[in-house]
């Protein structure tokens, strides 16, 4: 019985299969195109998964670290990518994952949210997970959190998740995920758990209160077209 969606993403088949590894390549190559990273910079991928993006990205870094609550995610991609020397993941605790300072990485000059914050419960949860982000950081450090359901609307949503589908070259794959009984448990959870939807305003809203910088990025960066991508700048 699945009954949070830490518990969902905790299920030892979740992302599993071809469609996840070639979005996260994807994923990956945007980023690399929007960002210029170099051997200085430290990053950590909050929500890492199974760990395919950080683990493309880590060759261009000093330092790469990959933080899930799921207790499979972290355990895979820690064999999957043990050979790569400058790459680290860590066990986010269910039970306080905003509070990002309890993880061992510091000196971040990079903080990646991909198709994350919807999982949180509040937006109260996101600016926690600002300022602790700030006790962790070098200055001048950049939050990306991307896919964002904001000024949501389903049924666009939906359209913008299959059209985009053929950008990324995972169209097949993700119409044969909605007919399976996969989606049946997604949209059970959902229906149980809602997702967490925001508007621009918060964030600003935030940002403005921990004195940071908000960015929004237009370009398609995860291969769902009408997703929000915002880049938050700590001071
Ligand atoms: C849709 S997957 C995205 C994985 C990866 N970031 C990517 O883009 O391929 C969501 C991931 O977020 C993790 N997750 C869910 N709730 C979380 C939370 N509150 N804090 C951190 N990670 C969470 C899940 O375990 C899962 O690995």
């Amino acid at each position: 019985m699945v009954r949070s969606w830490v518990e969902y993403w905790n299920r030892e088949e979740a992302m599993e299969g071809n469609a996840w590894i070639r979005q996260s390549e994807f994923i990956a190559r945007r980023i690399r195109e929007e960002f210029s990273f170099t051997d200085t910079d430290a990053l950590l991928d909050l929500g890492c998964g199974r760990g395919h993006v950080v683990a493309a990205l880590a060759p261009f870094l000093r330092e790469a670290h990959g933080a899930d609550t799921s207790v499979h995610c972290i355990a895979e991609a820690g064999k999957r990518y043990a050979r790569i020397p400058n790459l680290f993941f860590h066990h986010l605790d269910p039970e306080s994952y905003p509070e990002i300072d309890r993880l061992p990485p510091r000196g971040l000059n990079f903080i990646f949210c991909i198709s994350v914050l919807q999982y949180y419960k509040s937006i109260g949860e996101v600016r926690t997970l600002i300022a602790r982000a700030k006790k962790i950081a070098a200055p001048g450090c950049r939050l990306l959190f991307a896919d964002l359901l904001i000024d949501y609307n389903i049924y666009k949503d939906v359209a913008g998740v299959l059209l985009g589908g053929m950008t990324a070259g995972i169209f097949l794959a993700r119409l044969r995920e909605i007919f399976s009984g996969k989606h049946n448990l997604y949209a059970r959870i959902r229906s149980e758990n809602p997702v967490l939807t925001m508007r621009w305003k918060d964030l600003e809203d935030i940002c403005a209160a921990e004195g940071a910088r908000l960015r929004r990025i237009r370009r398609n960066l995860t291969g769902n077209l009408f997703r929000g991508h915002a880049l938050v700048e700590l001071p």
